[in-house]
């Protein structure tokens, strides 16, 4: 495993500083990814570029703290007229930075300063600079800045009901409903006032992450005010956290793996055993190859449909940290699927619950998690 992962990262090593999620289709750099990169790196005991693909993450924010979901290092200019920015996207994703800079601290590489308060920087801009739903929950401007962009989660905002051409051309849409700042950074968009409690318990998540090493009171308390909003967003019937804003009514409570994030912050005992279970449970998210990305009994569930059912491996590993305090026993069984799912993959981007057949990019860089994974049973 530990060899395959490493070729394949070496493979996707781009110069200018971070690895490609793939080299052929997914060339650029990716917020989210390269932030899971950074534990692969420590994974397999390569702490500088685990520190240059962090920091060169980090690089494009602006003075607001946004941090860019994409980065186009390699050829600047490719995207501007999507985007209106020459360099990198107006908008962000999961500020999945503050668990990497932790897990690298944790892992006794050091980190630096410079690295920390830009990653403390983009926390406060999604706490501060961002609009939020009277829940209390922060909206984010654009599917795309959940990282799960064709989740059935969304399916209120595609006419007609889902369809994978249709819901193309709405997100090309969307693009440019977005009001931005001063620097061109995502504040707002009217036309999807979407506040996922998926989204939201990753800022929240990483926010106390970042505070394990900063000690930030501030910081902290923000990521409470959070965290109680979120408390506020459970169905006990559906067993699921429900997004804030317009689809709150519809589509923002189909049961998804990643509405199942806020997990990560849980204190309530019952309500974290209730999710637990339906990790493992076959007839919900429980599968031989990992969890789903969709709860089974959703009509809407595919199992071979990007981001409509198969295991993604970020959401799997997120889940394995979240199950871990509460029950050692779910997170192992969580750890064994996936990794299992991930090497029938072939290390694919993303893939079928049952069976492990590869789907989308094959290989994906985040997929070197199954070592990470690996690790952590240990
Ligand atoms: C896809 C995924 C997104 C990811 C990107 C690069 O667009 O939906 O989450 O960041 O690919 O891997």
């Amino acid at each position: 495993m530990e060899a395959v992962v490493r070729t394949m990262l070496d493979d996707h090593w781009v110069s200018e500083g971070y690895a490609a999620p793939n080299s052929t289709v997914y060339p650029w750099q990716w917020l989210w990814d390269s932030c899971f990169h950074v534990l692969v790196w420590s994974a397999l005991g390569d702490g500088d570029r685990a520190r240059r693909e962090l920091a060169v993450a980090l690089a494009p924010q602006t003075p607001s703290g946004f941090v860019p979901h994409m980065h186009y290092v390699r050829q600047p200019g490719f995207h501007e007229d999507l985007w209106g920015r020459p360099d990198d996207s107006s908008i962000t994703q999961p500020p999945m930075y503050g668990h990497a800079v932790a897990e690298l601290v944790r892992a006794g590489e050091p980190v630096d300063d410079e690295v920390i308060e830009r990653a403390t920087a983009g926390l406060w801009f999604l706490l501060q600079g961002r609009r939020r739903d009277p829940s209390g929950l922060v909206r984010v401007c654009h599917p795309w800045e959940t990282g799960a962009d064709d989740s059935p989660r969304w399916d209120d905002h595609c006419p007609d009901g889902f369809d994978a051409d249709r819901w193309r051309s709405v997100k090309n849409r969307l693009a440019s409903t977005i009001e931005t700042g001063p620097d061109g950074e995502a504040l707002a968009n009217p036309v999807f006032e979407v506040a996922p409690v998926g989204f939201n318990a990753l800022v929240a998540f990483n926010a106390r992450e970042l505070v394990t090493v900063t000690g930030d009171d501030e910081l902290a308390a923000a990521a409470d005010q959070l965290v109680d909003a979120l408390a506020g967003r459970w169905d006990e019937d559906l067993g699921t956290w429900v997004d804030a804003g317009p689809t709150a009514d519809g589509s923002g409570r189909v049961r998804t793996l990643d509405a199942l994030l806020p997990l990560l912050v849980e204190e309530d005992a019952r309500r974290a055993d209730r999710v637990i279970d339906q990790l493992l449970d076959p007839e919900a998210h429980g599968g031989p190859a990992g969890p789903t990305g969709v709860h089974r009994g959703e009509p809407t569930f595919d199992p071979d449909a990007y981001w409509r059912g198969p295991v993604w491996p970020q959401l799997a590993y997120l889940m394995v940290r979240a199950a871990t305090p509460r029950s050692p026993a779910a997170a192992e069984a969580l750890t064994r699927t996936t990794v299992a799912g991930a090497w029938a993959s072939g290390m694919a981007e993303y893939w079928n619950p049952d069976t492990g057949a590869g789907r989308g990019a094959i290989p994906q860089s985040w997929t070197g998690l199954a070592l990470v994974l690996a690790r952590l049973s240990l």
